[in-house]
């Protein structure tokens, strides 16, 4: 009943051949029917990027976006822009931004608002720090940040979010949740959701996120509550990706 879906956050990287190689690879109906595939590339590529998959099943996504409508913002992007060249997902707290650029929870409240006004599909990333888990506060941490932003939202705006939830100790570390373990904070949220609102529990879809390869998704997405990924590094190498988006069919 939850359509998986794949999406690949190139986060700083990428070129405008790989955008085009990407194009080709995934022209035609090669993957499986009942999946979702989408291309988080740099803001540059956005433009390039819809034109190169228009033959193609692959969504566009962008990995930020301003809470602000519009105005004396620079470097900012406003959610209207993005639906404007044909974005459909936008990532709200990365664990990279909230880290390094200071996002906090009230932020990413705000930009789900902004995405989910201008008809975009946040993707709303949660998750631990090493030390979170090693405290023993992993399902607290991830819960937290969940109840920040799904709480203040009616339910119909609730139902337009994708959840990614992100281990950050097994983000860029090569060392990845294991399906277990990945699995019970997954439960766990579908379990809080069920208690918020048990429709949402049953037709929101939870990605997992965190060196998932081509070698490992397969024991990932067959988890009861994993309904998809957000692939990093491995969705710069077209190839893998490909074969990734294959193991979720
Ligand atoms: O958003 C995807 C992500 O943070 C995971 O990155 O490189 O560990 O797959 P990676």
């Amino acid at each position: 009943m939850r359509t998986p879906l794949i999406a690949g956050n190139w986060k700083m990287n990428g070129s405008a051949e790989r955008v085009r190689a990407f194009g080709e690879a995934f022209a035609g109906d090669r993957l499986p029917a009942s999946l979702d595939v989408a291309v988080i590339p740099p803001f540059p590529y956005l433009d390039q990027a819809r034109r190169a998959f228009a033959r193609t099943p692959l969504a566009l996504g962008a990995q930020t976006l301003s809470p602000e409508p519009a105005g004396a913002h620079t470097g900012e992007v406003s959610a209207a822009m993005l639906a404007e060249f044909g974005v459909a997902y936008v990532l709200v707290g990365h664990s990279e931004r909230r880290q390094h650029h200071g996002e906090t929870d009230a932020d990413a409240y705000r930009r789900v608002c902004a995405a989910l006004h201008a008809g975009l599909v946040p993707v709303l990333c949660v998750g631990e720090t090493l030390k979170q888990r090693e405290a023993g506060a992993t399902r607290d941490a991830v819960l937290g940040q969940l109840a920040a932003v799904l709480k203040p939202l009616d339910a119909d705006r609730r139902r337009r979010l994708v959840i990614a939830y992100e281990p950050v100790w097994a983000i860029g570390t090569g060392r990845t949740a294991t399906p277990e373990q990945a699995q019970a904070t997954m439960k766990d949220i579908r379990t809080w959701l069920e208690s918020l609102d048990s429709d949402l529990a049953q037709t929101l879809r939870l990605l997992y996120g965190g060196s998932m390869k081509a070698d490992n998704a397969a024991e990932l997405l067959a988890q009861p509550d994993i309904d998809g990924g957000l692939v990093g590094g491995a969705s710069l190498q077209v190839d893998e990706f490909f074969a990734i988006c294959q193991s979720a069919g």
